[in-house]
């Protein structure tokens, strides 16, 4: 059984058969739903509500930035029950037209309201690790985890002296991920985190598809592989990382 770290199950491609999917979904003991903006942040605690297996993170993802940024309304969300963490936040460089200014203005405030409630952070950086990792470590009073993670194994070492844990997710199962499969390689079993981001990063051999939590199989095998520990120990290690880090008890 797996706990998925990262999971988007209030996007629109669940709209046909999302009760079905999460009411028949064997394989895992525990999802977190992620926010992305605060519409998606409320689906997600809606999903957390409906299902006793499902926690929500709430947070403002920097591809929003310029639509959103009332911190007052995010934190009325991030302190309900359900909510396990504040995200996913953080810098994404790839695209010219978020404002760099804004998205870093608007992932400190978020950072900033985590150490207020002291909950973890789910962290999204994309073409921007060096100024995602100095904001961490300047800022953040919390841990976390660095979702989707795509540094290289120096700068996972540094996330892990902060305590932060690394999310691995289908990009594992791609046939280029070498400097990925080197992270996973090199660093202990315990900072490991796994996560589907589903609908998105389907794992060989589903890649291109529809994701959803059923997939983690393909991930836990790869690590499995990669460390040569047993798909059953690779499960049950992540799972307990996932529980310390969320503080989820089940
Ligand atoms: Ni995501």
């Amino acid at each position: 059984m797996y706990f998925d770290s990262h999971a988007h199950y209030d996007d629109t491609k669940f709209d046909s058969d999302r009760t079905d999917l999460l009411t028949n979904l064997k394989e895992v003991d525990c999802i977190i739903s992620c926010g992305a903006d605060l519409n998606s942040s409320e689906k997600s605690l809606q999903l957390a509500d409906k299902f006793d297996f499902i926690y929500a993170a709430v947070g403002i993802h920097p591809e929003n930035v310029e639509s959103e940024n009332d911190i007052d309304k995010l934190k009325n969300l991030a302190t309900r029950k359900r909510v396990k963490a504040i995200g996913e936040i953080g810098l994404d460089y790839h695209y010219e037209n978020f404002s760099r200014d804004k998205q870093i203005e608007l992932f400190k405030k978020q950072i900033a309201l985590a150490n207020e409630i002291n909950l973890p952070i789910i962290i999204h950086s994309r073409d921007a690790q060096n100024d995602t990792f100095q904001i961490i470590k300047e800022c953040a009073k919390t841990n976390g985890v660095i979702h989707c993670y795509s540094g290289n194994l120096q700068m996972a070492l540094e996330y892990i002296k902060l305590g932060f844990y690394i999310g691995i997710g289908g990009v594992i199962t791609f046939k280029n991920a070498k400097k990925l499969a080197e992270v996973v390689e090199q660093i202990p079993l315990e900072k490991i985190l796994i996560e589907t981001d589903c609908p998105y990063l389907s794992p060989e051999p589903n890649r291109g598809k529809r994701n959803d939590s059923s997939n983690l199989k393909y991930v836990v095998e790869k690590i499995s592989q990669l460390k040569n520990i047993s798909h059953d120990e690779v499960a049950k290690i992540t799972e307990d990382n996932a529980k310390k880090l969320f503080k989820i008890n089940f």
